[in-house]
């Protein structure tokens, strides 16, 4: 590593399920490319309990390389190994890749030099950047992997200059994560996001990469992974924008209340209105205290119910005497009265909070 980068120490996580097969090739790789440099390093090998003996295996290569195996007692997840190897490394920079090659380990190099020489404190190696591909993905997976970074640049603003904010292949300095580790969330496969918005990078950098083949064995990623992801990442976003998905679902429940009452059991609009858009309410308030803002509750349950009917007190009156109106003087279509009835309310509000509330 030339003149600046032989006295740091690298650790490289690998979690393990079921990769006997790729370990002995994966070991030599990166010990070719390290130790050609003069890079001192481990590896941590973070298994679950493999049927395959990989744990054992790893054991073995250890008279041959620097390896150190964590067992874990069963499958407990890719993100909550990573957080336990990186917890039990020694290096001040660490690594983390995958086991089965199609994190080619010849990267680790070109990672290393970036966050030496740029003062990089995070860099990710990017299937995303001029120079990075992806070798062989079927069009939907290739479509589900852009989605997932679509959704996430989205929701996240701190991810929103990255290229690459999933993939599994990436370096930091210890710094970055120490004073955060306990907060992130160990479920799931998107490690990264939680480096990337709750650790301390001030400089993130990402190098090219090409994912190649698996080498032997095959993908963990369940489509139960890709399920979690959604909520994984509203987990991560401003309050903001889980009080608005909030507010969407409450929106599907005012109406679906309003057609139930109104069509199958007949109950006149007037009615039918206000009792559906207090179950909105109602709806909205549970999710918000169990979801949105649950770890800034305060008190007793009954009182924030209260609050919360108080504070948007103004725009549900809205929402029921436009219904009305609407309904009962220009067209009787339930329905539509209603909806316009919360854009209405809604509006309401915005303005008051913007007049009254945060007024510049
Ligand atoms: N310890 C442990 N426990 N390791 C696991 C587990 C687990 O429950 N699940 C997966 N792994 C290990 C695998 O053995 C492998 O070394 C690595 O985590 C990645 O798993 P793969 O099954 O190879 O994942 P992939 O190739 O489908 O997905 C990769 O690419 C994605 C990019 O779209 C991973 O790197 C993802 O993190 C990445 O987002
Ligand atoms: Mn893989």
């Amino acid at each position: 590593m030339g003149s600046n980068g032989g006295g740091e120490f690298l650790s490289v996580v690998v979690p393990t399920y079921n990769e006997r097969e790729n370990l002995n090739e994966l070991l030599r790789r990166i010990d070719l490319v390290l130790r050609t440099e003069g890079i001192k390093y481990e590896v941590v090998i973070v298994d679950d309990n493999s049927p395959d003996g990989t744990a054992d295996y790893a054991e073995k290569l250890s008279s041959k390389y620097p390896v150190r195996v964590i067992r874990r007692p069963g499958k407990l997840g890719l993100s909550s190994a990573v957080l336990d190897g990186v917890k039990e490394s020694k290096g001040g920079i660490i690594a983390v890749m995958d086991a089965d090659l199609q994190h080619p380990p010849e990267t680790l190099l070109r990672m290393l030099k970036e966050l030496l020489n740029k003062d990089c404190d995070l860099v990710i190696a990017s299937r995303y950047i001029k120079g990075g591909s992806v070798e062989s993905w079927s069009l939907l997976r290739r479509a589900i992997s852009k989605g997932a970074i679509l959704i996430a640049r989205i929701l996240l603003p701190k991810v929103r200059s990255i290229k690459d904010p999933m993939s599994g292949y990436f370096m930091f300095r210890r710094e970055v994560v120490e004073a955060n580790m306990k907060y992130m969330n160990p479920k799931g496969f998107k490690i990264l996001l939680e480096v990337i918005v709750k650790g301390r990078a001030s400089k993130v950098c990402e190098v090219p990469y090409t994912f190649g083949i698996r080498y032997r064995g095959r993908s963990k990623l369940s489509s139960k992974e890709v399920l979690n992801y959604i909520v994984h990442v509203l987990n991560l976003a401003p309050d903001y924008i889980r009080f608005a998905v909030v507010g969407a679902a409450g929106t599907v429940v005012n109406l679906t209340v309003l057609a139930l009452l109104r069509y199958l059991i007949g109950v006149p609009h007037s009615y039918a209105s206000a009792i559906a858009i207090e179950a909105s309410v109602v709806n909205n308030f549970i999710l918000n205290d169990v979801w949105t803002f649950k770890s800034h509750r305060r008190g007793g349950v009954a009182k924030r119910f209260l609050k919360f009917h108080v504070s948007s007190a103004l725009g549900l009156l809205t929402q029921w005497v436009v219904s009305f109106s609407m309904y009962y003087s220009v067209l009787s279509q339930s329905i539509i009265a209603q909806l316009v009835g919360i854009v209405a309310g809604f509006l309401v509000n915005y303005l008051l909070s913007k007049r009254f509330v945060w007024r510049s």
